[in-house]
């Protein structure tokens, strides 16, 4: 059932391009993206004011990366909250508000309880789910698939990867309805779409120089995942894939608050995984990494080819295929994935079932 894979995870990680292929490639039709599932007219969309993601843990960082996309290239303004957060503090939902659950099983507790919470306030809600006829996907006023297939291993990989898929779809819709996307740029991302899956396994394959790399940190106490704008929202991402399957501490900062106070837990040693994808950050990321490896810190970075630059200030560079800044954690999150499932397999912890974790959380 593993399919000749050690571990689900690993197998599922390997099935990320055929289900991010599976989520674009049934909304392209021709050059443009077609959600029917949406059941919005361009009217609704034009009026839409604000966008609330409201989801939890992986879904909740997934839609931490929609904001940076949705406000970067739909111009619509976003809130992203913890669905156990949202609940409880009175959330203002004017007219003109759309909700968006993320989850995978569509069974989360807080999801669900946010996704009802919401009803009632008047707005409508679009669910991004996973398991089909899953409580959120029925109880949402429309549902939008990720066709990731079933999700074993505990971790999320393919899942959190097709949600990304999800949003920039919504994105690039919304976007170009409301005209400030054009019909070149649509193209263009639709191009980009298309090349994901192909550079998704091109990372993949990479595993081996990742393993070995993995293999040098498995005694770590503590990890730091640095990133700014939407790198921010992948390191996120990365530092849970560890602590949840490795163990080790980590956080993830963005990158330019680090001196206000996190700085002091670097010591010689410590390991910073530097996130960077977008060009005009990247000045400002080499100068953290500086930062932290004058303090004896040991630089992983994750960039873009042709970022050189970085060798200034890293001691080991993972380079990523280019793609437009917008879809950079797609290709981003691979090595981060592959890291903590070495790493988890390396400290002979449980990689597909970790302690104190169940796949599907359905208490608040
Ligand atoms: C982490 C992970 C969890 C889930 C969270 C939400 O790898 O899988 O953090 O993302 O429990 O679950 P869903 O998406 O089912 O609502």
């Amino acid at each position: 059932e593993k399919g000749g894979y050690e571990h689900f995870m690993l197998k599922e990680m390997y099935e990320q391009p055929k289900a991010i292929t599976d989520t674009f490639s049934p909304r392209l039709k021709g050059s443009e993206i077609v959600i029917d599932e949406l059941n919005m007219t361009d009217e609704e969309i034009q009026a839409i004011r604000k966008i609330m993601i409201v989801a939890c843990g992986s879904a909740y960082h997934a839609g931490v990366t929609g904001k940076y996309v949705f406000e970067g290239m739909a111009r619509i303004p976003v809130e992203v909250d913890l669905a156990s957060e949202f609940r409880y503090r009175d959330p203002i939902m004017e007219e003109g508000t759309l909700v968006i659950v993320i989850s995978q099983s569509g069974e989360t507790a807080d999801s669900l309880a946010a996704l009802r919470e919401s009803k009632e306030r008047g707005a409508k809600v679009l669910g991004i789910v996973n398991v089909v006829g899953s409580s959120i996907a029925r109880e949402a006023d429309n549902v939008m698939y990720t066709w990731a297939g079933p999700e074993i291993a505990v971790a999320t990989t393919k899942a959190y990867s097709s949600q990304l898929i999800a949003l920039y779809l919504l994105a690039i819709k919304f976007g170009k309805v409301k005209g400030v996307v054009s019909k070149e740029q649509v193209y263009s991302y639709i191009e980009d779409l298309k090349r994901l899956p192909e550079q998704v396994e091109m990372l993949l394959n990479n595993k081996v120089k990742i393993q070995k790399f993995a293999n040098r940190y498995l005694a770590a106490h503590e990890v730091f995942f640095i990133g700014r704008g939407i790198d921010y929202a992948i390191s996120m991402e990365g530092s849970l894939k560890l602590k949840e399957i490795s163990y080790i501490h980590s956080e993830a900062y963005a990158a330019g608050e680090l001196k206000h106070g996190t700085i002091s837990l670097i010591e010689e040693g410590t390991l910073v995984a530097a996130v960077l994808t977008q060009k005009e950050l990247y000045k400002k990321m080499i100068s953290n990494m500086v930062e932290v490896s004058t303090r004896g810190a040991f630089v992983l970075a994750v960039t873009n080819e042709g970022n050189d630059e970085v060798e200034r200030a890293a001691d080991y560079v993972i380079y990523i295929p280019e793609t437009n800044k917008f879809f950079a954690n797609s290709l981003a999150i691979i090595p981060l994935q592959l890291f903590s499932y070495y790493i988890s397999v390396g400290r002979g912890c449980d990689v597909d079932k970790p302690r104190n974790l169940a796949k599907s959380v359905t208490v608040e």
